[in-house]
Order: structure tokens, then C-alpha cells, then sequence
């Protein structure tokens, strides 16, 4: 039996994980608390750690688990911007999840900007009180606008597929085009020159941080539509609220959020909001934010509990996977497509 201490749990990761746990001989100890400074400590005596979205991987972390002897962080989802690859590097190797449903994060960020849209959190609000009112929500077609996509991997290209389906025209950018993908591509500049809407699908990196700010903002339709469900450092967020009060952003819709730490997946209706960006695009009438949920499906639960338990069965048989990342791959082109061993 491996033994896995499992962090910032939450009560629906513990159905599958225990499933698939126990038909392949793994051990979870489930800890609510972020993984960091204060709590590395916990995993002592365990094998491997697995650790989510907004747990600190720095430096620091990668030294204690290393000292107690941990040679396996499995992240249990895509994005990898939270851990010091470089510092893991040699030491710790690492594991994630890089898909468990696309279509539940691209279906998201279509449901986000049809609420929108449509004012369709308004219309439920006002109907459970009677009012049958319809001034203030009033939406667009869909149909025949154009929108950007910054980003066509797997999301990108599920997100790509949904809005031609609503018939609208799409604009694309990515790093690494993909020249079998039927969509108009351009340069990033055009692209938000363009687009009545925009949609970010790419990770986020040392350098597209803020790729949405004050400078890229002007470059934008008045009255754009910025939808992310990808990493909230994608978006300058000052810059986002300034957008949206002197009206050259029409809306925004936020899975995520960059300060969203300490706050996301939490309870804190009972508490007075330090920050205060978070709290101004809270009280806009054209803001939308959900807490990091565009995962959040039966089909992605089950698919990110089955691949993380097959990471960490793979990591103690020796068996190499293109789930490993590390510091070259993270940051070398096609590094992946190079190597057949482990990263180290
Ligand atoms: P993917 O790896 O399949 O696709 C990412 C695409 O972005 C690739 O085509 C890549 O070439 C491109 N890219 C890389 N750097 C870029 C840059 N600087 N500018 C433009 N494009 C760039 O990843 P996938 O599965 O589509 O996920 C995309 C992102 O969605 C993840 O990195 C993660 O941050 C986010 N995500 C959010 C979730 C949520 O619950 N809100 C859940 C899962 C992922």
C-alpha cells in the first residue's frame, strides 16, 4: 500500500479518489489544509503528496518534502504554475492530470457568457420575487459575432467547436498553432482588436502574465466581453475594473481569480473582503465570478481521480508517462517529444 498525503480536500474528491485508491493499492490521508510552509510538514511519513490548484509549491515546500524522503508531488489537475519546477527539479518529480474533461471547463465559459448575455442570473433573481419585469435584459445574438480564443489546446478547441455551433465567427491565437485546426488564426494584437468577445484557453506563463491589461484593453472593441476560465494572473485585474468603469469592457466573466488563494473553495460569507479589486468587480452589474469551478463535473471527477492514482502507480513501477512534467519540459519546446525516460 503506497500512502499519499492528500491536500485542501474537499468532500466530493474523496468519493473517487477512495475508489480508485483501493483497487490499486493506495493509502490517501485526506488534509483539508493548503499545501505550503505551514503544513508540509504533514506529509512526513508518507510516500508521495497530491496537492491541487492553489497549493504553494515553492522552493521552500520542495525542500521540506524532500527532506522527509517525498519523491512524488501528483497534481490533481492541468495547470502547474503554482510549483517551482526548477526546484523540484533532480529532487521531486512530478505528476499532473492535463486532461479530465475539456468539455466541462469549455462548456463552462459558454454558460458563463450566455448568463451574461442573457442577464440570466438577473431574470432568476427577479422571477423568485415576482418581478416579471423585463427592462435591463436585454442580450445580443450570438450568431454572426465574432469571438477570440487565446489558446487552442484542449479546452480551446472544445470552446472553438461550441461557438460554431452558435454560429459565431471565430478568431484565434496560440503559441504553437495547430495547422490541422480549421480556424482563422492571428496575431494576439488582432485578435483583441477584433473580437466582440474574448475568451482566454491558454496556461498561464512567466510571460503572458496580465496579457489582459491596461495597454491591451485600449487595443479592444469598446464594449468587449472577457471571459476566463484559465488562471486569473492572465488578467491584470485593476486593469480589468478600470476597464469596466470607464465602459471600454462591456463585461466579464471569471472562473478565476489571481488572488484567489486564499480565498476560492471556501466559505467567507461571514467575513469583510480584504481586496478590494475582488470586491468592486463582486458589486459590478456586468461582472460575473465563479469560484474556480469549470471543472466541476461527475464525468471530470471521476477522470482526474482515475489518472492521478495511475500517475502515482506509475511513478512507484517505474513506468514513464507524458504526465511528468518538469523544469525542460515546462519551459523547452517539444522537450516531451525528445525523451522515453523519466525526467531525471
Ligand atoms: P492544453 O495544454 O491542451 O492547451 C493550451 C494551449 O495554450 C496550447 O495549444 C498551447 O500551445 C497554448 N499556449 C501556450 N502558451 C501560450 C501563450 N503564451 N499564448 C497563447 N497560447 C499559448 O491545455 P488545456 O487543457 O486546454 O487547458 C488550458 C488551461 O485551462 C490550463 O492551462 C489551465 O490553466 C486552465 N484550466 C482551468 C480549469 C478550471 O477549472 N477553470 C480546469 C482545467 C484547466
Amino acid at each position: 500500500m503506497f500512502k499519499i498525503a492528500f491536500y485542501d480536500t474537499k468532500s466530493y474528491d474523496i468519493p473517487a479518489f477512495e475508489k480508485y485508491g483501493k483497487e490499486r493499492g493506495i493509502e490517501f490521508k485526506f488534509f483539508e489544509s493548503h499545501l505550503n510552509s505551514d503544513t508540509a510538514h504533514l506529509s512526513k511519513g508518507y510516500d508521495g503528496v497530491c496537492a491541487f490548484v492553489n497549493d504553494t509549491i515553492d522552493k521552500e515546500v520542495i525542500d521540506i518534502l524532500y527532506s522527509y524522503n517525498i519523491k512524488l508531488i501528483a497534481l490533481r489537475c492541468a495547470g502547474f504554475n503554482n510549483i517551482d519546477t526548477k526546484a523540484a527539479f533532480g529532487k521531486i518529480h512530478i505528476y499532473r492530470v492535463p486532461a479530465y474533461s475539456p468539455y466541462a471547463v469549455a462548456e463552462h465559459a459558454m454558460a458563463l457568457l450566455q448568463t451574461i448575455n442573457r442577464r440570466i442570473h438577473k431574470a432568476y433573481i427577479r422571477t423568485r420575487d415576482y418581478n416579471f419585469s423585463l427592462n435591463e435584459l436585454v442580450g445580443v445574438d450570438l450568431y454572426d459575432k465574432t469571438i477570440g480564443v487565446v489558446g487552442t489546446g484542449k479546452i480551446g478547441k472544445v470552446f472553438i467547436n461550441i461557438c460554431k455551433g452558435y454560429g459565431m465567427h471565430v478568431l484565434a491565437y496560440d503559441k504553437y498553432p495547430d495547422p490541422n485546426l480549421d480556424v482563422e488564426y492571428v496575431e494576439l494584437d488582432e485578435l483583441f482588436k477584433r473580437s466582440d468577445f474574448i475568451s482566454l484557453h491558454c496556461p498561464l506563463t512567466d510571460e503572458n502574465k496580465h496579457m489582459i491589461n491596461s495597454e491591451s484593453i485600449k487595443l479592444m472593441k469598446k464594449g468587449v466581453g472577457i471571459i476566463n476560465t484559465s488562471r486569473g494572473g492572465l488578467i491584470d485585474g485593476k486593469a480589468l475594473l478600470e476597464g469596466i468603469k470607464n465602459r471600454q469592457i462591456g463585461f466579464a466573466c471569471l472562473d478565476v481569480y489571481e488572488e484567489e488563494g486564499d480565498l476560492f473553495y471556501q466559505d467567507k460569507s461571514g467575513h469583510i473582503l480584504d481586496d478590494d479589486t475582488l470586491r468592486s468587480l463582486i458589486a459590478m452589474p456586468n461582472v460575473i465570478i465563479t469560484s474556480h469551478q469549470a471543472f466541476l463535473t461527475k464525468e471530470a471527477l471521476q477522470n482526474i481521480a482515475d489518472t492521478t492514482t495511475q500517475n502515482i502507480i506509475d511513478y512507484f513501477s517505474n513506468k514513464t508517462t507524458d504526465n511528468e512534467i518538469c523544469y525542460h519540459c515546462a519551459n523547452m519546446e517539444n522537450c516531451k517529444k525528445k525523451r522515453n525516460l523519466k525526467c531525471f
